[in-house]
């Protein structure tokens, strides 16, 4: 497993829950910095990796000591978002832009310690409180703050772990029990100076590290128990449903998200905020209290939870840049919602299809066809197990700011082993996308999503639906592309939106690539050759952009 990617899905679930539901208000921040220099040299640590970097320290010392004094007068602990915001405004200085140092990670918000008071912190906390006051209380002054003490008051430092054991927002609890302390003793400014040069000199998270793996291992390994146990359920209680499979495991809360912040993203479901129906729901845009853009989609009908599970458990761990990110999700009574990322440029189909007045040139279409095919490569050969996609069409791939595409919509996948294949008794997919082959043995496995991918190229080549129905005579989209190679011009076949602006090389060879994924299983290829393949066919079409200048590209996404 790698732990890297482990710990940045961590941070990320946290950064989701470590958020707070705020209305626009008048900026106000209730913080006075007794003293906001621009530092001069960045001061070695950060708070053991709290911060981005060590040039934020000494801002973020200021910081807490404000803090500090606010808990020592009114007794709370954390800004909410919008004081979060004005106060990160007026410590903003040229050398260091404070908003990118992570500083927002201690903002009020809905859970465990970022609500609590400094009466919370005794009342809950009592014991963190003490222990941390006996081991960094006799940080004296002078240059000894690294002795043994030091040592001491990291210790029971770290040890501080949350109010819910496991729970990752042990930092938030830290910090509270810190504040709470400092603002205790207010007046005994070496003291301070002493116990900030102690905790915040660690330069390298060693127990928490270790906590916060075990922790993910342990959501893991309870998610997993949790699907074999629903498995077992499944088998041995037939096809009948019951309400225990919305019992998510409560170690899953990595991801969950509370309703509250679903609403608050996106204005209780405002149809302003609506994009777009997806295979088991309505589709929303949103933001988050800490300002992250988000898709949020809606799942009500009790049939569609399979398909929940299934993102779930299939897509938060698998991360690839090709592939739509799963945030979170937020189970609740009777509907769930799935949280992604947001793909600012809408899907492909759109972008095909559409009314939109851009054409996307052939450069960026094989660019587009190229991530896919990168996406859909690193499902199939996912070491875990391959994940089969089984809808791959041009509504499920979206277009990111940048227009790199990303596959969506894991309704339908399955994990399998790699090379084998999985008799299913679900007809699903979609109408002019599921491999033929399917349709009369109904076996999973990654050449269907080769076929769907064939299909999704010919679109792309010919900005042609599946089915065209404008012609004389209706041909589904493939059965067109195969006559056309009996004598017919493969020129004629290009979307006429591309005004000859591409390269007949390039052109051909994709083509014969999209033939060849949608001919017989046996001969399909690979998505590892697809990329290859067209990648020449990239490399193809900018070596005769270079030396032709008949060949114009431009395109330029809308941001
Ligand atoms: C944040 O606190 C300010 C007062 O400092 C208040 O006016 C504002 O409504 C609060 N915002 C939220 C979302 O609680
Ligand atoms: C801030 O620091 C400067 C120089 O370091 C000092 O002159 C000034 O009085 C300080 N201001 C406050 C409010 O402490
Ligand atoms: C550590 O240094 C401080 C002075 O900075 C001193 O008061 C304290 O006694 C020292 N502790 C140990 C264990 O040496
Ligand atoms: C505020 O600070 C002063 C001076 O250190 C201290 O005596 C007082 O107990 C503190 N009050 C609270 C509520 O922490
Ligand atoms: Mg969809």
């Amino acid at each position: 497993m790698d732990y890297r990617k482990l710990m940045a899905f961590i941070w990320l679930s946290c950064s989701i829950m470590n958020t707070a539901s705020s209305q626009p208000s008048s900026p106000y921040c209730p913080l006075e910095f007794s003293n906001v220099t621009t530092p001069q040299n960045c001061e070695e640590g950060t708070w053991d990796d709290f911060l981005r970097d060590k040039c934020c320290k000494p801002p973020f010392n200021s910081y807490l000591d404000a803090l500090a004094v606010r808990a020592n007068q009114t007794g709370k602990i954390y800004l909410n978002s919008t004081e979060q915001t004005s106060c990160l405004k007026k410590m903003k200085d040229n050398v260091i832009d404070v908003f990118t140092c992570g500083i927002d990670k201690l903002t009020a918000g809905i859970n465990g310690c970022s609500q609590f008071s400094v009466q919370d912190v005794f009342n809950r906390l009592g014991d963190e409180i003490v222990g941390l006051s006996a081991s960094c209380g006799s940080l004296g002054g002078g240059g000894g703050y690294r002795n043994r003490s030091c040592g001491d008051c990291v210790k029971s430092w770290e040890a501080i772990n949350g109010v819910i054991p496991g729970d990752s927002d042990a930092d938030l609890c830290r910090f509270a029990v810190l504040t709470a302390l400092t603002g205790s003793r207010i007046d005994d400014l070496t003291w301070k100076e002493n116990v900030y040069r102690c905790l915040g000199g660690q330069v390298i998270r060693k127990g928490s590290t270790i906590i916060g793996i075990m922790s993910a291992i342990s959501a893991l390994v309870v998610i997993g128990v949790y699907i074999m146990a629903r498995r077992w359920h499944a088998m041995h209680a037939g096809a009948k449903d019951d309400g225990t499979k919305r019992d998510l495991p409560k170690r899953s809360r990595y991801l969950e998200v509370p309703i509250k912040e679903i609403l608050y993203a996106t204005n209780n479901l405002d149809y302003a905020n609506y994009i777009g129906e997806g295979t088991a729901g309505k589709v929303y845009r949103g933001i988050l209290s800490n300002k992250q853009h988000i898709a949020v989609k809606h799942i009500i009908d009790d049939g569609f939870m399979e398909t929940f599970l299934r993102e779930v458990r299939n897509l938060a761990l698998v991360r690839h840049p090709n592939l739509v990110a799963l945030l979170g999700y937020c189970d609740n009574e009777d509907e769930c919602f799935l949280i992604y990322e947001l793909c600012t440029n809408g899907n492909l189909s759109e972008w095909l299809f559409g009314k939109n007045n851009e054409v996307l040139s052939w450069t960026k279409r094989l660019e587009i066809a190229i991530d896919c095919a990168r996406g859909l490569w690193f499902l199939h050969t996912y070491s875990e197990g391959c994940i089969v996609h089984r809808d791959i069409k041009p509504t499920n791939i979206l277009l990111g700011p940048n227009c790199e595409a990303k596959l969506s919509d894991f309704g339908l996948s399955k994990v399998i082993d790699i090379g084998k294949t999985y008799a299913s008794s679900e007809v699903r997919g979609t109408f002019g996308y599921v491999d033929p082959e399917y349709q009369t043995d109904s076996q999973v496995n990654s050449a269907g999503d080769v076929y769907s991918f064939g299909i999704v190229l010919l679109q792309i080549l010919s900005g042609r639906r599946v089915i065209n129905m404008k012609a004389s005579k209706p041909m589904p989209l493939e059965k067109m592309a195969k006559s056309l190679t009996r004598g017919g011009s493969i020129i004629g076949f290009a979307d006429p939106k591309l005004d000859g602006n591409y390269s007949a090389e390039a052109f051909e060879l994709t083509f014969q690539l999209a033939l060849s994924c949608t001919g017989h299983k046996i001969e399909r290829p690979t998505m590892g050759q697809v990329v290859e393949r067209l990648e020449e066919a990239h490399e193809i079409s900018l070596t005769a952009m270079a030396s032709n200048l008949h060949i114009s590209d431009q395109f330029s996404p809308s941001p």
